[in-house]
């Protein structure tokens, strides 16, 4: 059941809230300061666990009951957490089992969090134990409008590589490949002496003398995703057998993120909820997040999400936790409202005296609710609430752009002819020259329905199944542009080579061959004679049949086509062999774009604009330069009257609702 809209009223502000670490006496101030800032929901319960059985079996609800009571009383929806992801020291003191070990070997012992192996039979069964007791005793209390299993599951244990772990593997292997033969064809065993003689004799990629095998790191990193699935569903089934509440978890779509399949796990949701902080490792913090936004969404398949948790200001584990600049907050949020984010939720309500996450912002600083912080925060809640009718609409995009969890996973191994950039900066280049230009794009799945776009890139996408070559091949065939760029269709599932020249999977679509690779070292540059800068990657391509667009001048391969296209059907298939650089990429972007008649706009660096429904979210995060943008309507945050463009100056934002638009929402 995919629940159409958010169980929330308008666009919600959020938080998670942990009374536990607070006196008593608090709790009624929290709860007062709350409807001060128009909080709308709050997550309870997320490591609650060791409070809530404090020995095997014995319970202790009533400090709960009167949270929730005192939440319900203020009209605050709850979002009740099944407080499985840590589990209680009694719990690994008894069963040691139950903790993690890493590819090293080595044990991750309690002290922190979530040390519990995800194929852990005695650490499912207490989890499920504790989740019964919650759903029977709270499934149909008024104040509990959303579930919320475990906590980002997969955050620090994502990955187990233990003995336990280790025969669930080798079910899940003989499950899916039946006899040891067929495993020892899809891991290219006849390589290196790897043969298997029987399932018992496979290990998971532990730490090894040389390279893995990569299709055993690949099935590896399925059977971890399905591992912790399997477990998201199993507390949502017995949730389910005594609630009618919606069920979701906080998904981790995000750059330093890579384990889960969140396009299989979207489909589970009853609501996708995404957790995400701006990352200050990452040169352009914003082009990551309007990344993981529109890839939120692609995961929700364009249906409304929740954004679990944020940051109000730092974090606490980036090498520098840098604030969150006076005044950022507003526009910070909107980003992922104008991307179909229904609610804004942070972590978390007020910042802890103690323990690992006490540097961590909040809604409550140290300094108290007599803060500019806190005041941020009721401005905020005061705007979302100016917003309410956004609520449900759609983000209706022309453009989308391929990713695949999977193909992140085949293509980020070593043993290739590159390493670097990975294959999420790769995308994310190309994501981040197409809204520069105001374009609206949806990141979805391979096997997304791509009947309302006009343009398709497929950046890199090195493993690919023939059923995707299929659909991106009929795409361009019914008159769509595709872009498919360098270190595309290269292998299959198994992530072997498609033979016959590369790349494999689209080399009909776009009529090119390629034989060789010539990737660049570090700082190397090539031109190409339309004047393009490019970098990274060359390769000894042939058009056959395509019609070339641009040529190398220097590099290894000079007079060697880089950029192609070819006729197919009533729209056309180009082939991008290099790897531009960011204005290059932006001229190319504009080129496809207005081959497929997607319209553009000039914005200064920093501004960007998104179509939802009938509302035009304008945002402008850059230095300088005013967005002026065409529009008719009314601006929903200022109340103003907007006729034939709004103006956005830095730092500022704006939300139209546009006058005559149809309501697509
Ligand atoms: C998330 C987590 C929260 C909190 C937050 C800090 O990973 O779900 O519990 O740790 O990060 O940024
Ligand atoms: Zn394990």
């Amino acid at each position: 059941m995919m629940v159409p809209v958010l169980p929330f009223d308008g666009i919600a502000l959020g938080c998670d809230y942990n009374p536990e670490q607070w006196a008593h006496a608090t709790w009624r101030e929290d709860v007062a300061l709350m409807r001060e800032a128009g909080v709308g929901f709050v997550t309870l319960g997320v490591f609650s666990w060791a409070l809530l059985e404090p020995e095997p079996g014995r319970w202790d609800f009533g400090w709960f009951d009167e949270v929730l009571g005192l939440l319900h009383g203020a009209g605050i929806a709850v979002d009740l957490a099944t407080a499985t992801a840590s589990p209680p020291p009694w719990l690994t003191a008894a069963h040691p089992e139950v903790l993690p070990v890493d590819r090293e070997g080595r044990t991750l012992w309690p002290g922190s969090r979530q040390a519990w192996c995800p194929s852990s039979p005695v650490f499912r069964r207490h989890a499920l134990r504790l989740v019964e007791q919650l759903a029977r005793r709270y499934g149909a209390h008024p104040a509990v409008r959303l579930w919320h299993v475990s906590n980002e599951l997969g955050c620090h244990n994502g990955r187990c590589y233990c003995d336990v772990s280790a025969a669930a593997f080798r079910r899940w292997l003989a499950d899916r490949y039946r006899t040891v033969t067929a495993l020892n064809d899809a891991w290219g065993t006849a390589f290196w002496s790897q043969r298997y003689g029987s399932f018992a004799q496979v290990l998971p990629p532990r730490i090894m003398p040389a390279q893995p095998n990569p299709t055993q790191e690949l099935d590896f990193a399925r059977f971890c995703s399905g591992e912790l699935l399997a477990h998201y569903r199993a507390e949502r089934d017995v949730l389910r057998a005594h609630s009618a509440v919606p069920v979701t978890t906080n998904l981790m779509v995000t750059a330093h993120q890579c384990e889960q399949d969140n396009h299989a796990w979207g489909r589970e949701l009853d609501l996708v909820a995404q957790d995400h902080y701006l990352d200050h490792r990452l040169p352009d913090p914003h082009a990551e997040q309007r990344f993981a936004a529109d890839l939120t969404r692609g995961v929700a398949r364009g249906a409304p999400w929740l954004l679990m948790e944020s940051a109000t200001g730092a974090v606490n584990w980036q090498p520098v936790n840098v604030a969150k600049p006076p005044g950022a907050l507003l526009a910070d949020s909107l980003a992922y409202v104008a991307r179909g984010a229904d609610a804004v939720g942070f972590f978390q309500w007020r910042a802890s005296r103690a323990g690992a996450e006490k540097y961590h912002s909040a809604l409550v600083p140290h300094a108290g609710p007599d803060s500019a912080k806190f005041r941020e925060v009721v401005a905020l809640g005061e705007m979302l609430g100016r917003l309410g009718e956004v609520r449900g609409a759609r983000v209706e995009a022309q453009v989308a752009l391929l990713f695949d969890w999977e193909c992140w996973w085949a293509a980020d191994q070593g043993s290739h002819p590159r390493t670097e950039p990975g294959y999420r900066d790769l995308a994310q280049e190309w994501h981040a020259a197409l809204t520069g230009l105001g374009a609206t794009v949806d990141v979805v799945h391979p096997a997304a329905d791509l009947a309302r776009h006009r343009l398709l890139v497929v950046p890199a996408l090195y493993l690919c199944s023939d059923a995707t070559a299929a659909a991106v091949a009929a795409f361009a065939e019914r008159g769509g542009q595709v872009l498919v760029t360098f270190w595309s269709g290269i292998v299959d599932e198994r992530d072997h080579v498609r033979l016959g020249g590369h790349p494999g999977a689209f080399r009909d679509l776009l009529g090119v061959r390629v034989e060789e690779f010539h990737p660049l070292l570090p700082g190397a540059t090539v031109r190409l004679d339309d004047g393009t800068a490019a970098s990274t990657w060359t390769e000894l391509l042939e058009a056959r049949g395509a019609e070339v667009l641009a040529r190398y001048t220097d590099g290894p391969l000079p007079g060697v086509p880089a950029l192609t296209r070819r006729s197919a059907g009533t729209g056309a298939a180009w082939y991008l062999a290099t790897r531009p650089d960011a204005a290059g990429t932006r001229a190319l972007a504009r080129r496809l774009l207005g081959a497929a008649g997607v319209p553009t706009v000039a914005l200064p660096p920093g501004a960007e604009v998104v179509r939802r429904g009938r509302y035009l979210f304008v945002l402008h995060r850059g230095p300088d330069g005013d967005a002026r943008v065409p529009a008719r309507g009314l601006d929903l945050l200022s109340g103003e009257a907007v006729d034939g463009a709004v103006t956005v100056a830095p730092g500022g934002v704006a939300v139209v609702r546009e006058a005559g638009a149809d309501d697509r929402g």
